[in-house]
């Protein structure tokens, strides 16, 4: 079928065009409904919701879908809003997955076009001062966390029949009558309403008078209740206070969470348990003094975010989320954390850093320069107090090279093929190279290897680690790092962009072969990669040199070759000897291009070849 020149010219033109208006006006009315929200209820703390500029990328707690048509999460946690949400607001949209709007003082009845907007999964809306919330017959059928305690509602509970809710929570309210039987699975869910009765609480008296408070069913009238939010308002929040209690006791009782910690090592790798736990029970140098004077300081208890990033939430979210261990290296441990709201961060806790504030927060600003780029992981947040150095980054879902290259040996591995090592190489080489290039041409990485190399889903690869080496009071002496560093480092323990050029060679040489960095050859003898590829290279040339995975793709033996070539210039003994890494980049971008040329001939051969 073939279309006339006009028609293709119009389909060509109009249809993206009428895309492009489509969804601008889904993002519009969402806009207008977001700001038509800002406009109704008043705030403390200033948003920087500015009808001219995007929504998605710059409005503080807003997340936007993929494609950047639809608002799909508002986080405004303890922004100071106050007085009541009206209908047609955040009601009108229709794409929202996540509210919460916690922690505010949030009054009146919440309008019942929010709990029945159809994708709604996530609501928070503990700690206001709401008094009623109108369900509607439609309530969204997608909920699977509702969260109203530490309120003021009153009136009977609703029947929510909703099939897929996880957390129910209207603890601390003052509802009144029976616990519907829908909802009799979440048996913790209404402590603290003294006016409730029924099963699973004291039974109902036939006598139509309530119940009077009983102090041990329910420890919490609602008096401590309003007392609790107010200090909530005031200071930092009880969770914070709670948090530095926990942590006291951490410290008093360190020898045994050691032990604890050792004995459960197995499961905490696995996921749950909080990052809190994790983190300040693992301190040396905290005094029991250091946490009561951080309450005072307000300052102390601040991540702080930079600009541009949509992510909204505190330092007591951030202890509270549900960590895992991703690994231990020479900067520290890394933590994956899993925020309520499904948000997943990663979390980076430094030790030993030898700098300074001042002068950690100007590297902090440098990092997040060189994070602006597709192939470099960005710094989005960091936390620094005398104790605590963390710092937190996007999640990186399909891990690291190195587990990709090396994971999985023996079993059910999923081989490594050529053309994303290729993709992977170029995109890291571009990584670092912006890393030497930005910020005045003086940044290095310093710490280039396999497990500092991210991926996302599409196998795009992202530098981690940058900017770290200079916080550090001496560079990093774990084995695995060694195999990487360039020989005038070994010596001189300074870092230049020409050993981060080696380091770099030395991945590509992994890459190729699959071979880990030092190996031991037998005898006690360790001999590093690039002295084995010389080697074999020099006695005779034989594909032994490659990856077995990669016998497959003959068709691409020359841009293995010239691969491995680009790799050997990298590491080079002499700095002097070694290219930059712009010239690296060229290099490999040179090889696609001269074998895309080749590629139309031999490219039916390749189609039978690979799997
Ligand atoms: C918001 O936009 C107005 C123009 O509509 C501009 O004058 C103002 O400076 C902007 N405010 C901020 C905080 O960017
Ligand atoms: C909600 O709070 C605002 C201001 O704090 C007040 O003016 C209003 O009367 C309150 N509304 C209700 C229903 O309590
Ligand atoms: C909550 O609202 C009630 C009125 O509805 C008011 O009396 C009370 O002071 C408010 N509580 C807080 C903590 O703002
Ligand atoms: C709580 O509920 C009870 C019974 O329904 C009612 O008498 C009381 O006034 C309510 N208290 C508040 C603060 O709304
Ligand atoms: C609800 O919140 C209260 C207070 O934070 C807590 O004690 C209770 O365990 C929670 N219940 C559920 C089901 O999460």
């Amino acid at each position: 079928m073939k279309f006339h020149p006009l028609i293709s010219f119009l389909l060509l033109v109009l249809l993206p065009l009428y895309k492009f208006v489509h969804v601008v006006a889904d993002l519009n009315s969402d806009k207008q409904a977001l700001l038509g929200f800002a406009a109704a209820v008043p705030h403390v703390r200033k948003l920087n919701w500015n009808a001219t500029t995007p929504v998605c990328t710059s409005w503080v707690g807003i997340t936007c879908n993929a494609d950047g048509t639809s608002v799909i999460a508002i986080r405004l946690p303890g922004v100071g809003l106050y007085g009541t949400i009206p209908a047609n607001t955040i009601g009108k949209l229709d794409a929202l997955r996540v509210l919460s709007l916690r922690s505010n003082d949030i009054n009146g009845s919440l309008p019942s076009d929010i709990p029945s907007l159809p994708s709604l999964q996530f609501l928070f809306l503990q700690h206001n001062n709401l008094s009623s919330v109108l369900f509607p017959t439609a309530v969204s059928l997608s909920l699977k966390v509702v969260d109203f305690s530490y309120n003021s509602i009153s009136g009977t509970v609703p029947n929510l029949n909703l099939p897929r809710l996880k957390v129910l929570n209207f603890s601390y309210n003052n509802l009144s009558g029976s616990i519907p039987s829908s909802l009799k699975r979440f048996p913790s869910a209404f402590i603290g309403n003294p006016f409730l009765c029924g099963s699973p609480l004291e039974p109902c008296s036939t006598v139509s008078s309530p119940p009077s408070p009983s102090p041990s069913s329910f420890p919490s009238p609602p008096i401590a209740s309003q007392s609790q939010h107010a200090t909530s308002k005031n200071k930092l929040g009880t969770g914070t206070i709670v948090a530095i209690i926990v942590g006291g006791l951490a410290f008093v009782f360190l020898p045994l969470s050691i032990i604890f910690i050792c004995c459960l090592k197995k499961k905490d790798s696995g996921s749950g348990g909080m990052l809190k736990s994790k983190i300040s029970g693992v301190g040396k140098n905290e005094k029991p003094n250091d946490f009561g004077s951080g309450v005072q300081e307000a300052e102390k208890n601040k991540l702080f975010f930079f600009e541009g990033c949509s992510y909204n939430f505190d330092l007591e979210d951030l202890l509270k989320a549900s960590a895992e261990v991703l690994g231990k290296g020479g900067y520290g441990t890394t933590y994956k954390a899993a925020l309520e709201e499904g948000t997943q961060v990663v979390v980076k806790r430094l030790k030993e850093v030898a700098v300074g504030k001042k002068e950690f927060e100007q590297q902090m600003e440098l990092v997040e320069r060189a994070g602006r780029h597709p192939n470099v992981v960005p710094l989005r947040a960091y936390y620094y107090s005398k104790d605590e150095k963390l710092l937190v980054y996007n999640y990186m879902p399909a891990g690291s090279l190195f587990a990709l290259l090396h994971g999985n040996r023996n079993s059910g591995r999923t081989p490594l093929d050529w053309e994303s090592r290729m993709k992977i190489a170029l995109g890291t080489a571009r990584g670092i190279a912006n890393i030497h290039t930005e910020v005045g041409g003086k940044c290095t990485h310093g710490n280039i290897k396999s497990s500092n190399v991210l991926l996302t889903d599409e196998l795009e690869p992202c530098v981690s680690d940058v900017g770290l080496a200079p916080l550090m009071s001496a560079p990093v002496t774990m084995s695995r790092t060694v195999g990487y560093r360039a020989p005038e480092v070994i010596e001189t323990r300074k870092i230049t962009q020409k050993s981060d050029v080696y380091s770099f060679g030395v991945l590509l040489l992994e890459m190729l072969t699959a071979k880990a960095p030092l190996q031991q050859s037998g005898h006690d003898d360790v001999v590093d990669l690039p002295r084995w590829v010389r080697s074999v290279v020099r006695e005779e040339w034989t594909a032994e040199v490659f990856d077995v995975e990669l016998l497959r793709y003959q068709t691409f033996q020359e841009e293995m070759v010239q691969m491995l070539q680009i790799g050997l210039t990298c590491v080079a003994k002499a700095p002097d000897m070694r290219p930059t890494m712009d010239e690296t980049v060229r290099m490999i971008e040179d090889i696609r291009q001269s074998e895309s040329k080749n590629r139309t001939s031999s490219e039916a051969e390749s189609n039978i070849q690979t799997p």
